[in-house]
């Protein structure tokens, strides 16, 4: 048998003749583009890319950096209105003319950008891409945040409904804006989707003269005026701590807040700010929280959250979860939060009374009703997605006998705490009962009805 040959190449990216190389850049200069890539600018016959970017190639004309590489005024091509027009038209001057090609792109022109749309006309191997940093990058850098986790979204000739899906069930997010969805017309949408964020920055005209980074609130950039070129950066509830942000320097106060932490769930009643007993207490919620059986990532409502522990528990034990709190009292509310940020817990919160507060939030994978009674039970059950589970307790039999109708399993849980006699003895001091419901109620899983009468021995 012969011997396998090296594998052939058929074209050299970038020395077939009528090369299009596209040439990233960070902000609106080309004088800092080492000189490799001004010599591929200066060596093009057309140059192409946003107005933007082709005035910025003019300007470039006159400085010593463009004269260097013997960089002259050649045809344009505006990237702009017909770009499939316009990409026809540069493609057909590359391949049928052989002549070399120039597209101006900002950032990273394979992130959001060109070169998927020149790949439509174009082979990549005639392609030369040398991309600049992409604005999400230097946005993140400027705010000193990693964001090899974040979710990226474009509102970029993009429905702005899909950027809220999208940042919704993100803990990092960055949403490129646009002339048609602004960084405040992202805000409104936000709040309207009732979202909470611990981290909230615009970041104009990165790598400008005239860039400009700002830090503010959720209903500062909902009623602001920002320019149309930003990146907009949103931390969801608990996303900072879980990179030691804000807790000093060196992440020393964060790793205690890690140290601090603990994955067991029914945590005492103490641990949550809460008022007039409105807490599920410890017993309960560890029961609760087993019956949840959280998956490592989905969606958990926690319907009449009260002091939100179940949310904090849930988010804490799964923090892939995107766990929404919703609540509505606006006073336990605002200690849902503030437990949620003591807990360094990523919880939504959502002010607002089920079934009606529900309607914008994404489908859940998992439920617990702990308000809201037998509409909120329902209301859960209709959005349940396939194999989900709810959870519900109640205090009283005749409600804990409906849900049981609906879910299919329920257990009594009476909880007698151990107490201390004067004498040093142990006396236990019984509590309410509570019914814990839950199901759907899958065939396997179904508790065994009762023999009936002619069952009996
Ligand atoms: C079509 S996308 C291109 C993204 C680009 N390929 C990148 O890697 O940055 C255009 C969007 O990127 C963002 N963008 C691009 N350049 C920017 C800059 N200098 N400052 C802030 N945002 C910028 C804006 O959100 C703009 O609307």
């Amino acid at each position: 048998m012969p011997e396998p040959g090296p594998p052939q190449l058929t074209v050299v990216p970038g020395e077939a003749p009528g090369t299009v190389a596209v040439v990233g850049l960070l902000g609106d200069s080309l004088a800092g583009l080492p000189l490799e890539t001004r010599k591929l600018v200066a060596q093009a016959r057309l140059v192409a890319g946003g107005q933007r970017h082709l005035a910025a190639w003019r300007r470039w004309l006159g400085d010593r950096s463009a004269q260097e590489v013997g960089a002259k005024a050649v045809p344009t091509l505006a990237l702009e209105g017909d770009l499939e027009g316009a990409v026809q038209a540069l493609a057909h001057r590359a391949v049928e003319d052989g002549q070399d090609v120039c597209v101006l792109a900002s950032g990273d022109p394979g992130f959001f950008g060109i070169t998927r749309t020149l790949l439509r006309v174009l082979d990549r191997q005639r392609l030369r891409i040398v991309p600049a940093p992409s604005a999400v990058a230097v946005a993140f850098a400027r705010l000193g945040l990693p964001w090899d986790d974040a979710v990226v979204a474009s509102a970029h000739g993009r429905p702005l409904a899909d950027a809220v899906r999208a940042v919704r069930l993100a803990r990092k997010a960055a949403v490129l804006t646009s002339p048609e969805h602004p960084p405040q017309a992202v805000g409104q949408a936000l709040v309207e989707a009732g979202l909470s964020m611990d981290l909230v920055a615009v970041c104009s005209r990165l790598g400008c003269e005239d860039e400009r980074v700002i830090e503010l609130d959720l209903a500062q950039l909902a009623h602001g005026r920002f320019d149309p070129l930003s990146v907009v950066v949103l931390v969801g509830p608990g996303g900072l701590q879980s990179v030691g942000w804000g807790t000093g320097p060196a992440g020393a106060a964060g790793g205690s807040l890690e140290r601090s932490r603990t994955l067991a769930w029914g945590l005492p009643e103490s641990a949550f700010a809460h008022r007039g007993g409105m807490v599920t207490k410890s017993e309960v919620r560890s029961v609760v929280l087993g019956k949840l059986a959280l998956p490592a990532a989905g969606v958990l409502w926690d319907l009449g959250a009260g002091s939100g522990s179940v949310a904090v528990e849930a988010a804490l034990v799964s923090p892939g979860l995107t766990v929404f709190a919703v609540e509505q009292d606006p006073e336990a509310a605002a200690r849902v939060a503030e437990n949620a940020t003591t807990m360094a817990a990523g919880v939504h919160v959502v002010v607002g009374a089920a079934p009606e507060a529900l309607a914008d939030l994404p489908d859940p994978d998992r439920v617990f009703v702990g308000g809201g009674g037998i509409p909120a039970l329902d209301a859960a059950l209709r959005r349940l997605r396939p194999g989900g589970r709810v959870v519900a307790t109640f205090a009283a039999l005749d409600r804990a006998a409906q849900a049981a109708e609906r879910l299919g399993r329920m257990v009594e849980v009476t909880v007698s705490r151990a107490r201390r006699l004067p004498d040093g003895g142990w006396r236990l001091a019984g509590a309410n009962p509570v019914f814990v419901a839950w199901g759907p109620a899958d065939d396997e899983d179904a508790p065994a009805a009762e023999p009936g009468p002619s069952a009996q021995p």
